[in-house]
């Protein structure tokens, strides 16, 4: 009798650790299922960046817009149609993310490669850390077995992703309800070492913020009118646009941050040393970043049999 008890516990705890592995993300999750998915996706990166180098950044944001708003179940990349609407019309993403067709082309390679078996999440997982790879920033091991959702919220949306206009206390919150520290706050931002921004984005903080260099912002100011010219862009890190490194911390020393949420990361508060720390030891930042970059990666994915493997990332099955 004791035996029969001791077995069904083994068998319960075996099942336990079964469910609890089929939620959990892993680098070789497609290893056997599609052994070709990392070349296939680093060669569509590549083929992208050398096309257009801000691509890459585009990549990496999308990523993110993508995990805020529900977890990181690839709801970004659904289009709007004249029964359902997505998330790309939400305010933090009309006319301002890009890169669904760069994710478009390798998802067809990868389904020519192995069909149905690779999610657009997953896709666009790699795609992010590839672009920083290529870029010149660091690697991390990118955990796979997301699942595509079958909806996405304008609503989440809008109210999900950071508004540049957010204080320091707000931003925290906001990374504190996905799960992010405030130490993955300040190396995630960092993400804006690459990159462009529209003028309707960092007007206030040229107009009417007093904590920006005076001739930095008169330069800026000259390109971006208090009104018009909303979509003229300017890059994030004034200094290495196309390059992954700790120059945007660099800047935010000397208040030549872009955005106002930027400089609120060091403006005489909390935040401040880990922004002098970044910028003097890339070392630790590029740690620090891809460590953010793997807890962001994780956020609520569907797994298991929720959701499913779109083969049309614009459109649910
Ligand atoms: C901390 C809160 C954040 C705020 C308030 C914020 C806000 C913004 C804004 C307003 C833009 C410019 C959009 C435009 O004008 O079209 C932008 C660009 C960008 N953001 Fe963030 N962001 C934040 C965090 C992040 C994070 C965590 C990442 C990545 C992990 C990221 C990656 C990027 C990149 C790469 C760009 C440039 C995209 C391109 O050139 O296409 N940002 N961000
Ligand atoms: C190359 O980049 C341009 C934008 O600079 C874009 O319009 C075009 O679709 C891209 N072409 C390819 C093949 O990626
Ligand atoms: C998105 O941008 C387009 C083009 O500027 C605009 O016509 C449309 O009204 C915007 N959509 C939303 C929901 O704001
Ligand atoms: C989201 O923001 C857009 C653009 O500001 C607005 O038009 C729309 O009504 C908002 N939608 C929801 C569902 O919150
Ligand atoms: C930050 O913004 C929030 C929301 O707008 C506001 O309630 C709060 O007082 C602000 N905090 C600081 C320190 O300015
Ligand atoms: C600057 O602040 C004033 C007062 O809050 C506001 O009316 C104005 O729209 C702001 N200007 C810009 C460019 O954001
Ligand atoms: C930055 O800090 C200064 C000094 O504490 C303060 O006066 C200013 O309002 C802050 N600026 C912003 C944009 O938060």
């Amino acid at each position: 009798m004791a035996s029969y008890y001791l077995i069904l516990l083994v068998l319960l705890v075996a099942s336990a650790v079964v469910e609890a592995n089929a939620n959990k993300l892993s680098p070789d999750f497609y290893s056997s299922k599609c052994p070709k998915l990392f070349p296939i996706v680093k060669k569509g990166v590549k083929k992208a960046i050398r096309n257009e180098t801000r691509i890459g950044a585009s990549l990496l944001r999308l990523h993110f817009h993508d995990c805020f708003v529900n977890g990181c179940d690839a709801s970004i990349l659904l289009d709007d149609t004249s029964s359902f609407i997505g998330e790309k019309t939400a305010a933090p993403n009309n006319n301002s993310v890009r890169g669904f067709e760069v994710i478009d082309k390798i998802k067809s390679k990868v389904e020519k490669a192995c069909p149905g078996v690779v999610s657009c999440a997953d896709i666009l997982a790699l795609a992010a850390r590839d672009s920083v790879v290529y870029l010149g920033g660091p690697a991390w091991e990118v955990g796979l077995g997301r699942r595509d959702s079958t909806t996405a919220s304008r609503s989440a949306a809008n109210t999900s992703i950071p508004a540049p206009s957010l204080n320091l206390s707000a931003l925290i919150s906001n990374f504190a309800n996905h799960g992010l520290s405030v130490k993955d706050l300040v190396a995630l931002s960092g993400s804006h070492t690459i990159g462009l921004a529209r003028c309707t984005s960092f007007r206030p903080h040229i107009y009417n913020d007093s904590n920006i260099d005076a001739s930095f912002a008169k330069s800026l100011q000259s390109k971006c009118p208090r009104s018009g010219n909303d979509n003229v862009l300017a890059p994030l890190d004034l200094q290495t646009p196309t390059h992954f490194d700790n120059l945007y911390f660099k800047n935010l020393l000397n208040s030549k941050g872009l955005l106002h949420s930027d400089q609120e990361l060091f403006n005489g508060s909390s935040t401040d040393s880990l922004v002098k720390k970044y910028a003097t030891d890339n070392a630790a930042f590029f740690k620090d970043f891809a460590k953010g970059m793997v807890k962001m990666s994780n956020i609520k994915p569907l797994t298991g049999s929720k959701g499913q493997i779109r083969i049309n990332c614009r459109k649910v099955n």
